[in-house]
């Protein structure tokens, strides 16, 4: 049976996963609304992928034996001024959510709680992953620019994303 500050932790894991799917829908409409369908697309299936993540805490926090409770979620900014404003905050909330992460891996060393520093070790590794693609956009779109055939292929490119699961099954 899982402790109860692990408990509590996690809970507040599987909110800031929510909220991330919550402002990465926020992002995605704002590019619907400025005719960047590639753009939102990917923030769609980011959307999609960070849902998975709250799941697999949430299924593991009930496996363990804990109890899970959702907490309230904030409401995300809705407008940005540009692609690159929008994409550096990506790169910025990934960041912060790598430190809750590693925050999460702090107290599970702690606690001597073996079983959540193995399930931690995954959301380290796809941490390194969620920074390395938000970073890799950041740089392309300071490449290209804010305008013209640039964005335009960027547009295409990222409108090529599809779901899979980043656990590999298929939930
Ligand atoms: Fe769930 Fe993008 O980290």
């Amino acid at each position: 049976m899982i402790n109860k500050k692990m408990e509590k932790a996690i809970n507040e894991q599987i909110n800031a996963e929510l909220y991330s799917a919550y402002l990465y829908l926020s992002m995605s409409a704002y590019f619907e609304s400025i005719n960047l369908t590639g753009f939102a697309n990917w923030m769609k299936i980011q959307a999609q992928e960070e849902v998975v993540h709250a799941m697999k805490f949430y299924d593991y926090l009930v496996e363990r034996g804990g109890r899970v409770t959702m907490l309230s979620i904030d409401a995300p900014q809705t407008t940005w001024s540009s692609p690159l404003s929008a994409f550096e905050d990506v790169y910025q909330h990934e960041q912060k959510v790598t430190s809750l992460i590693h925050n999460l891996m702090d107290l599970a060393l702690a606690e001597k709680d073996h079983a959540s520093v193995s399930m931690l070790r995954w959301f380290v590794d796809e941490q390194v992953e969620e920074e390395s693609s938000a970073d890799a956009i950041v740089e392309k779109l300071k490449l290209v620019g804010e305008k013209g055939r640039g964005i335009f292929m960027l547009d295409q490119q990222l409108g090529q994303r599809a779901f899979t699961s980043p656990t590999g099954t298929e939930d």
